[in-house]
C-alpha cells in the first residue's frame, strides 16, 4: 500500500503535490518524496518518515515546477528509508517513477539489467521500473514505458516523468488503483480520489492495462499496443473529508471490507501455480520438536488457531503464550525449539521483549507481522509479512485474518515436509485458501442482518461467547472486539466448561452467542445451548452446522468449509457484530477509551 500523485498544468505543482500525499497517508506514510521537472532537469526531495518531514526539507531546499510526482510510502521491499523511498530514478536521473504495487520478478529483471550494466542504490522492486523505461527509450516515453510495462509481472500503479519530455506524465495501472483528475488548468494522477478533490471532482477511472498520457491540456488514453480508449468522466459524489475513509463511516468497517483484498495480498506468490508453499526466505530445521507461539491481545488469538492448525496438520507440539507472561516465566527454551512472535504493529513491547530474550537464549526467531521495517521485523530472524495494508483502527480485524492465512500456509507448508497428512488433504486445503477471499466477500453481504441483530443487544451489559475447539478460539476473539469497542462485559467460554461454574451467570435474557463450524462436534454444543435456553438465555447462533438449529433465537449462517480452516470466515460477522453494537452506542470505534493502536510500553 502506497499513494501516488501527479499533477502537469499551468499552476506550481509542489502544494498541489503536497496536499495530495497528505490525503493519501492512510495509504502509507513511512517515508514520503516528490520529483519536480523544470528546465533544469528533475529535482526530488525524498524523506523517511511522515509528510511533515518533507515539508521541512523543502522549506530548506525549495522546488518549482509545473509537472511533478510524488508518493507516500508503506515499505513492501525495503526499509523506510531515504534512499528506498520514491521517487525512484534512472541511472542519470533523467528518468522519475513513483510506484504503488509489488513488482514481483523484480529480482529477475534487476539481474538482466545489471548485465546490461545498470547499477541499483536501492532495496526496493521498484527501482527496476525506472532502469527498464531507460533501457527501451529510444525518443517516445509512452513506447518506452509500454515495453517495460510488458516485462513487469506483479501489481502497479506507475506514474513517470521524463527530462527529455517535460509536456507530459505517463502512467500506466495493473492491480493497483489509479485515477486521473481533470481541471481546467491542469490534470492529475493519483491513487485514489481523496487526493485530488480538493481541486476536483471530474476523474477518469482507470482499468488494468491502461496507459495514460498526461498533459497540461490534454489526457489521452490507451492500451498496451497504443490503441486509443475513450472514457466517460466521473463526477465524484462525496466530500474530501468522507473520502479519506475511501467512504466507509470508519476505518474499522472499511479494514473489515478490505479482508477480501487483504487475503489475496498475503497468499499473492505464496502458493504457485503448481500448488507448492513458497515461504519467502524463510527457513525450518527439521530438528525443531516445539514451537512457542508468543503474542498479545488478537495476535495470540491468531496464534492459539495457529497452534491447533500446525498440531492437526504438522504434528508439531506448539505452546502458545501470551508475551507478557512469557517474558517473566521460566519458559524451557532450548536448541530444540523455535519461538514464532506474531504482532500487527511489529512495535509492542512484551512481544519485542520476548523476541529479544529467546534470541538471547540462543533461538531462532521466527516473526508473522505486517509493518516492514518494525523493530519485530528488523530483529527476527525470520520473518513472514502479512500484507494486510496499513491497519489504522485500534480494534484488530483485517491484520487479524491475514495472520490465520500465515499460519494455515505454514501449517500445510510443516505438514508437506514431513509428511504427516496425505497429499490430496493438503492440496484440498491449499485449494480452499486460494478461494478465501471470495468466501470473505460473500459473508460481507451479510452485514444488514447483522446490523439487525447488532441494534437488539446495544443495551446489554453482558454478552457471553460459547464454542468448542476452534470456535471456543473464535468466541475469545468475538468477545475481545465486542467489549474492546462497545465497552459491554463480555466473557468466551469452552462450551463443555460451562457446567463446570459460568452457567451460573445464566439468568432470564442473558444473551449468549454460539459459535458453530464443526460438524463432527455440533451435537456437543447444542446441547449446551439447550442448557442456557431452559435457563432463560437469550440465544444467537453463528453456525455452518444448519442440522441442529432449534435452540436459537437468531442464526447467522457461516460458509461450509473444512472446519481447520472455519475461524478465518466465521469471525468476519462476528467483527461486524461489534462495530455494528458499537456505532448502535454512538462510541468511538475507531480510538476506542483507553486503548492505543500499538502497546509499546509495558
Ligand atoms: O500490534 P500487535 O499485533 O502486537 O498488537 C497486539 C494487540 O495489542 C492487539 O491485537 C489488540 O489486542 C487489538 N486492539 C485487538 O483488536
Amino acid at each position: 500500500m502506497c499513494g501516488i500523485v501527479g499533477y502537469i498544468g499551468t499552476r506550481d505543482c509542489v502544494e498541489l503535490l503536497l496536499s495530495g500525499l497528505e490525503s493519501l497517508e492512510y495509504r502509507g506514510y513511512d517515508s514520503a518524496g516528490i520529483a519536480v521537472l523544470d528546465d533544469n532537469g528533475i529535482s526530488i526531495r525524498k524523506e523517511k518518515g511522515r509528510l511533515s518531514g518533507l515539508r521541512e526539507i523543502l522549506e530548506s531546499r525549495p522546488l518549482h515546477g509545473n509537472i511533478g510526482i510524488g508518493h507516500t510510502r508503506w515499505a513492501t521491499h525495503g526499509v523506510p528509508s531515504a534512499k528506498n523511498s520514491h521517487p525512484h530514478t534512472n541511472q542519470d536521473g533523467t528518468i522519475a517513477v513513483v510506484h504503488n504495487g509489488i513488482i514481483e520478478n523484480h529480482e529477475a529483471l534487476k539481474k538482466f539489467l545489471i548485465e546490461k550494466g545498470y547499477n541499483f542504490v536501492s532495496e526496493t522492486d521498484t527501482e527496476v521500473i525506472p532502469n527498464l523505461i531507460d533501457y527501451y527509450y529510444e525518443g517516445d516515453l509512452l513506447t518506452a514505458v509500454r515495453k517495460a510495462a510488458k516485462k513487469l509481472d506483479g501489481s502497479y500503479a506507475i506514474g513517470v516523468i521524463a527530462a527529455a519530455e517535460p509536456d507530459r506524465i505517463i502512467a500506466v495501472r495493473k492491480d493497483s488503483p489509479l485515477i486521473v483528475g481533470l481541471t481546467d488548468d491542469g490534470n492529475f494522477i493519483a491513487s485514489d480520489i481523496p487526493a485530488i478533490l480538493s481541486e476536483t471532482r471530474d476523474v477518469y477511472l482507470l482499468n488494468d492495462g491502461e496507459f495514460v498520457t498526461l498533459k497540461k491540456d490534454s489526457v489521452a488514453i490507451c492500451d498496451i499496443d497504443e490503441n486509443p480508449i475513450s472514457k466517460e468522466i466521473y463526477r465524484v459524489q462525496f466530500s474530501a473529508q468522507a473520502s479519506q475513509k475511501e467512504g466507509y463511516d470508519h476505518f474499522m468497517l472499511k479494514e473489515i471490507h478490505e479482508q477480501p483484498q487483504a487475503i489475496r495480498n498475503t497468499l499473492r506468490g505464496r502458493i504457485d501455480k503448481d500448488l507448492n508453499i513458497v515461504l519467502d526466505n524463510i527457513e525450518f530445521s527439521d530438528d525443531i520438536k516445539k514451537i512457542f507461539i508468543v503474542a498479545c491481545g488478537t495476535a495470540y488469538h491468531a496464534g492459539l488457531v495457529g497452534k491447533k492448525a500446525i498440531e492437526t496438520l504438522a504434528k508439531i507440539p506448539c505452546e502458545v503464550c501470551l508475551a507478557s507472561e512469557f517474558r517473566y516465566g521460566e519458559p524451557l527454551i532450548n536448541k530444540d525449539t523455535a519461538v514464532l512472535v506474531v504482532s500487527q504493529s511489529g512495535e509492542t513491547a512484551d512481544t519485542l521483549a520476548v523476541l529479544r530474550m529467546a534470541k538471547k537464549l540462543g533461538n531462532k526467531v521466527y516473526a508473522i507481522t505486517n509493518v516492514v521495517g518494525s523493530s519485530v521485523a528488523r530483529e527476527a530472524d525470520y520473518v513472514f509479512y502479512t500484507y494486510a495494508g496499513p491497519e489504522i483502527a485500534v480494534a484488530s480485524t483485517k491484520a487479524y485474518t491475514t495472520q490465520l492465512v500465515a499460519f494455515y500456509l505454514f501449517a500445510i507448508y510443516f505438514a508437506e515436509k514431513r509428511k504427516t497428512v496425505p497429499n490430496h488433504v493438503l492440496s484440498d486445503l491449499k485449494n480452499q485458501l486460494l478461494k478465501m477471499d471470495e468466501v470473505a466477500e460473500k459473508i460481507l453481504e451479510k452485514a444488514p442482518e447483522i446490523r439487525e441483530i447488532a441494534k437488539s443487544l446495544a443495551d446489554e451489559h453482558d454478552i457471553y461467547f460459547l464454542g468448542r475447539g476452534l470456535d471456543y478460539i473464535v468466541a475469545m476473539e468475538a468477545s475481545l472486539k465486542l467489549k474492546e469497542i462497545s465497552y459491554i462485559h463480555s466473557d468466551a467460554y469452552a462450551s463443555g466448561e460451562l457446567k463446570h461454574g459460568p452457567i451460573a451467570l445464566i439468568d432470564d435474557g442473558t444473551v449468549v452467542i454460539s459459535i458453530c463450524t464443526n460438524p463432527d462436534i455440533s451435537n456437543k454444543l447444542s446441547s449446551n445451548v439447550k442448557e442456557v435456553l431452559a435457563r432463560g438465555a437469550k440465544t444467537i447462533g453463528f453456525t455452518s452446522c444448519m442440522s441442529d438449529t432449534a435452540a436459537y433465537g437468531d442464526i447467522v449462517e457461516l460458509p461450509q468449509i473444512d472446519p481447520l480452516l472455519a475461524p478465518l470466515p466465521a469471525i468476519i460477522p462476528l467483527q461486524m457484530l461489534a462495530y455494528y453494537v458499537c456505532t448502535e452506542k454512538g462510541f468511538d470505534v475507531d480510538k476506542p477509551r483507553n486503548l492505543a493502536k500499538s502497546v509499546t510500553v509495558e
